[in-house]
């Protein structure tokens, strides 16, 4: 039995690495190749180990996957991507998880071929859907969730001050084994007019937010606009929310451009490259906090503008009130000097 020779073979060449060893970056939870070509031939063995625990992968032989060669935590997640009588021994893994992480072996043989084994380190990344950042009080705090590796924080400001940055950023690992990861700088109360970004970056990727200076806005009950970002060079925003008050959503960009159906009157477009919001119609309820959040796939630009309504001035009124009597007065006037050329006319015929 030639194939049972050549499995002992595959024993016997466990600790020697061979070949070109390479790295393999997979998406956390999502489908994964790992390659490995040979020389094709007749009677081919294929066999794919996991090195930190010697667990077998998955096993070709008799022209067939042993479909129950894989260990239990790879059972029903792996096969061969191509075909094996084509010269491709590479695997299939599908839904990657954190744990997958580590060094695989691809060990092939046939009995005109001679064996090889490959060697490759699989390394996992998770990418955070984006950054967030928020003000509460003096405490500015980043964060990304689901993350993986772990990432660098790095804080900066326009016009640049010095900031208290003083904790190292904290770290959670979640049932995924990804990390939840945030950081914060204290803010003294006399530097409110400055932009502050942070940075999270990994070995293959960064992603930045921004917290613009806030906006103080007073405005009478006619149009106003409430701005969002000033430049977002370059790549086009993907997502863009609304809120009020921190918790109301106003509109939110990524299902419909509409906004919520309490918020209709007062909403006389969006803008979509900038954000900014025109808003008509308003009355002192509408007195708030106004958060905008553009982002794109690398950057996220937060703003809070605060919108003070202020009802029509009283002394106009009086005016409108002064004008609007005036007018009346002259009409009534007319008319009744009218009414008098008419009557004195009747009068003389
Ligand atoms: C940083 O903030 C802490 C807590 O508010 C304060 O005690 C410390 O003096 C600040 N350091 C600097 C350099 O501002
Ligand atoms: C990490 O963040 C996710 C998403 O917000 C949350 O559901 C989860 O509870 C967090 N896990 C830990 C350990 O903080
Ligand atoms: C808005 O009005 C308040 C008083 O109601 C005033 O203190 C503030 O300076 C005004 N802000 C602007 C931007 O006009
Ligand atoms: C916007 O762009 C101008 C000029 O390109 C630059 O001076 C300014 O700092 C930018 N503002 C922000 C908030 O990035
Ligand atoms: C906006 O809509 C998208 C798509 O339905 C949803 O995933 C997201 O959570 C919504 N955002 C907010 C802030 O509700
Ligand atoms: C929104 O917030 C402002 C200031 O915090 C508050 O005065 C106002 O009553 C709030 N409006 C609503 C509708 O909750």
């Amino acid at each position: 039995m030639a194939w049972m020779e050549r499995i002992l073979f595959f024993l016997a060449l466990q600790g020697f690495a061979r070949g070109d060893k390479r790295t393999v970056y997979c998406n956390f939870m999502e489908t994964c190749i790992l390659p490995c070509r040979f020389q094709v031939g007749e009677d081919v063995v294929v066999h794919w180990r996991e090195l930190k625990s010697g667990n077998i992968v998955l096993s070709f032989y008799h022209n067939k996957e042993q479909p129950d060669s894989p260990a239990e935590r790879f059972r029903g997640r792996t096969s061969l991507f191509k075909k094996v009588s084509e010269g491709d021994a590479s695997l299939k893994l599908r839904s990657v998880k954190v744990q997958d992480e580590g060094r695989y072996q691809c060990y092939t043989s046939s009995t005109t071929g001679s064996a090889k084994l490959r060697e490759m380190d699989l390394k996992v990344e998770a990418l955070p859907g984006k950054v967030n950042i928020q003000q509460e009080g003096n405490k500015i705090t980043c964060s990304a969730e689901g993350v993986y590796p772990s990432a660098e924080f790095t804080w900066s400001t326009s016009p640049p001050v010095t900031l208290n940055e003083t904790k190292e950023p904290t770290v959670q690992r979640t049932e995924q084994w990804l990390y939840n990861i945030s950081s914060f700088v204290l803010v003294s109360d006399d530097v409110s007019d400055v932009d502050y970004s942070c940075t999270i970056r990994t070995q293959n990727y960064k992603r930045r937010a921004t917290l613009f200076r806030p906006t103080r806005i007073n405005s009478s009950n006619t149009e106003t606009m409430i701005p969002c970002t000033e430049n977002t060079t370059g790549t086009a925003p993907t997502k863009l929310t609304w809120r009020f008050n921190h918790s109301e959503i106003i509109l939110n960009q990524t299902t419909t451009n509409i906004p919520l159906e309490k918020w209709k009157k007062h909403v006389k477009k969006s803008v979509s490259e900038t954000g900014d919001l025109i808003l008509q119609d308003l009355t002192p309820d509408q007195d708030g906090v106004y958060r905008c959040e553009l982002s794109t796939a690398e950057e996220t630009w937060v703003r809070n503008t605060f919108l003070k309504v202020i009802p029509d001035n009283p002394l106009s009124a009086t005016t409108a009130i002064v004008i609007g009597l005036v007018v009346f007065i002259l009409v009534l006037i007319g008319v009744i000097v009218l009414a008098w050329h008419l009557c004195t006319g009747t009068q003389q015929q």
